[in-house]
């Protein structure tokens, strides 16, 4: 397990525009957008690289393709709002989607959707969702990839708080985790604090 702060001065700067109260959806999900894709160099570091012969219009030489299919799991809702930056930097990854919302009263994950991809065994996997608060929703989707097949897994997030990572840890020790920020609280509605408040709301507009 490996758990990874990704610090960039333009994914703070980025961050830092979301976080913003007055932020309109549009830019708050291009910006989120955006960082999926900075964030992306850092999680693929020790993507699997296969070398191959290539013939440059000068002379033949060694390359390198990613030697693994790609799976993104975007947790439904918030978690489609990042997918589309990280797919544009890996365009030929498929996608497989769950569907979780928190219960209001208890703060536990509730499914209502999910559908895999084909080999999802051998691929590797990566989880999104923007906030990782409680834990409870990424847990829930970790468990859900793992009994589709999935193997090698990470798990991508913005915001966290070290609960939801203490969580992540404890249930599923084999998940390398990362976020943008380890942001200091979790409020006693289960809200991050200072956060940028609920994702999925600021992302489609609701509410
Ligand atoms: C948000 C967020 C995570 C979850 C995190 O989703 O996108 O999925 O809360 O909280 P947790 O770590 O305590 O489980 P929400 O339940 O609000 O659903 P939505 O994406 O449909 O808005
Ligand atoms: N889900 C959100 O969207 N925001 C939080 O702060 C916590 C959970």
């Amino acid at each position: 397990m490996a758990f990874t702060i990704i610090r960039h001065p333009l994914i703070l700067d980025k961050l830092t525009r979301m976080r913003k109260e007055e932020t309109s959806s549009k830019d708050f999900r291009e910006n989120l957008n955006e960082i999926g894709q900075l964030m992306v160099y850092e999680i693929f570091r020790d993507v699997p690289l296969q070398e191959i012969d290539i013939k440059t219009p000068v002379l033949k030489t060694t390359g390198y393709t990613v030697d693994i299919p790609v799976v993104l799991v975007p947790i439904i809702r918030a978690g489609l709002g990042m997918t589309e930056g990280i797919q544009r930097l890996v365009p030929t990854s498929r996608i497989a989607h769950i569907g979780l919302y928190r219960d209001e009263e208890t703060l536990e994950p509730v499914q209502y959707y999910a559908k895999t991809t084909k080999d999802i065994e051998s691929s590797y996997v990566i989880v999104v969702d923007p906030m990782l608060a409680t834990g409870g929703s990424a847990s829930k989707a970790i468990e859900i990839a793992k009994s589709w097949g999935a193997k090698q897994i990470k798990f991508v997030c913005l915001v966290a708080v070290q609960e939801g990572v203490d969580r992540i840890i404890a249930d599923h020790p084999d998940v390398d985790i990362y976020t943008a920020s380890l942001d200091p609280v979790l409020n006693d509605h289960g809200y991050i604090e200072p956060g940028l408040g609920d994702a999925g709301d600021r992302i489609f507009g609701t509410k």
